[in-house]
């Protein structure tokens, strides 16, 4: 059991997923909202102690000015799904989590994202006092709200990928590179990882920028005994194409083509028009199907921004197909959703379950988490009933090492 509470350090805070996490967590605790949508909510979670939604404490960090409360404005009158009696209750929460919102950093985080930074970017600090002043916010976060854990989640915009040289294997080597001020063998997202596992947070990566989990930093995570997961959160099209593409594995239907067409319109996909950072998206949709189907069909994932979409995303797949004698037939599907609405729910499953692992004494790669993400780092499992599977294999072995320790006790008393 935790004798003390726990915070949650978002990366991005002032973004429209922060914002719907905040909003959603702080309307369940005044029993506005219910938490459908939310995976620990369902039945295969009974008996599992997680920590309750209610519970959390939030702050984080962002590179833009401005407030939380203007990005829900903002996002209500995009989406018009936040209900503005929802947000006049809990208006005055507000005011608290403002006083922990931070600034960051955007070092090395490509054009697109420094032209957004008005607080830090034209400041050039040594990398080890950067991570310095990142820790420190973590740290008085935790003083101030007497947290005894946080848990820090990477919601911020898509970097550019980083390309992985020997120093992103090896942490020896990595932290001679933060020695030596090697700038361009860091992106933000790595800062703030390092930062937080330094810090014994437990660390989830919800973007694709491969920066921040490198295996240099997985090594970080099993040496100080802290659990981490990514990349990039499974919400949507990718989402859908990992529950259907075994289908047609399973009954021998030969996929020619799979063509995905997405658009969206908030900040998002106005970062992912830049080339550079949607190469990071299209990296992680694209490994899905060839590792499910076992062979590469001809396949693009095609990503557009539409302004006037704002936080809706509209995904069309066409998927060429050949059966029986070589008869080619085809299947489309449209996937229309709220990105934020879609993601607040699972980011706040993934760190109630951060939350648990740490406490269970866990270290390194979160496995278990795989259903979570589109490029789930060491998982080569792909399709979603089998990562599914993993979860719930998880939650079985957590209950039977629980039923094996109350044996042993009830044993125990026995023999007294
Ligand atoms: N919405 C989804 O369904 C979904 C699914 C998977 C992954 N993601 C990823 O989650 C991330 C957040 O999505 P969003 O829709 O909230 O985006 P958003 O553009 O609304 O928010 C991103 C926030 O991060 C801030 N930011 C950018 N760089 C930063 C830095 N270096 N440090 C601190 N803050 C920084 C921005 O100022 C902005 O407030 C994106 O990387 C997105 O690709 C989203």
């Amino acid at each position: 059991m935790r004798d003390k509470k726990v915070g949650v350090w978002l990366i991005g805070a002032l973004g429209s997923i922060s914002t719907t996490v905040m909003v959603g967590a702080l309307a369940m605790r005044k029993g506005l909202v219910s938490s459908t949508g939310m995976v620990t909510a369902s039945e295969c979670f009974n008996g599992i102690d997680l920590i309750a939604v209610e519970d959390l404490e939030f702050g984080g960090c962002d590179i833009r000015k401005g407030t939380i409360r203007e990005s829900a404005n903002n996002l209500l009158w995009e989406t018009r799904v936040l209900d503005p009696r929802v947000l006049g209750e809990i208006e005055e929460d507000f005011v608290h989590v403002q006083r922990a919102v931070k600034s960051g950093t955007s070092r090395n985080s490509g054009e697109a994202i420094q032209k957004l930074d008005a607080i830090t970017a034209r400041r050039k600090k040594p990398l080890r006092e950067e991570i310095e002043c990142l820790s420190r916010s973590i740290q008085s976060f935790k003083k101030e709200n007497e947290l005894g854990e946080v848990i820090v989640v990477n919601l911020a915009s898509t970097e550019p990928p980083l390309d992985l040289q020997y120093c992103h294997y090896n942490l020896a080597a990595f932290e001679r590179c933060l020695d030596q001020n090697e700038f361009e063998s860091v992106r933000a997202s790595t800062l703030y990882a390092y930062a937080a596992i330094r810090e014994g947070c437990p660390y989830i990566n919800f973007t694709p920028s491969n920066g921040a989990l490198t295996p240099a930093m997985v090594e970080l995570a099993e040496r100080e005994s802290v659990p981490v997961m990514g990349n990039d959160g499974k919400t949507g099209e990718t989402l859908v194409k990992s529950a259907l593409a075994p289908m047609f594995s399973y009954r021998n239907l030969e996929v020619l083509s799979w063509q995905g067409f997405n658009i969206l319109g908030n900040m998002d996909g106005e970062i992912l028009a830049h080339p550079q950072n949607k190469e990071s998206k299209i990296r992680t949709k694209d490994q899905v199907l060839s590792r499910i189907l076992g062979y590469s069909p001809h396949s693009k994932v095609s990503i557009d921004y539409t302004p006037s979409l704002d936080d809706q995303k509209t995904a069309w797949d066409f998927i060429h197909f050949r059966g029986f004698m070589g008869a080619k037939m085809s299947l489309q599907f449209v996937w229309q959703g709220y990105d934020s609405i879609l993601a607040a729910p699972l980011v706040l499953d993934l760190i109630r379950l951060a939350e648990f692992a740490k406490r269970r004494g866990e270290a390194g790669l979160m496995p278990q988490l795989s259903s979570f993400f589109k490029a789930p780092i060491g998982v080569n499992e792909h399709r979603l009933s089998e990562q599914f599977r993993m979860l719930t294999n998880y939650l079985n072995n957590v209950r039977d090492v629980r039923q094996g320790l109350q044996l042993v006790n009830k044993k125990g008393d026995a023999c007294r």
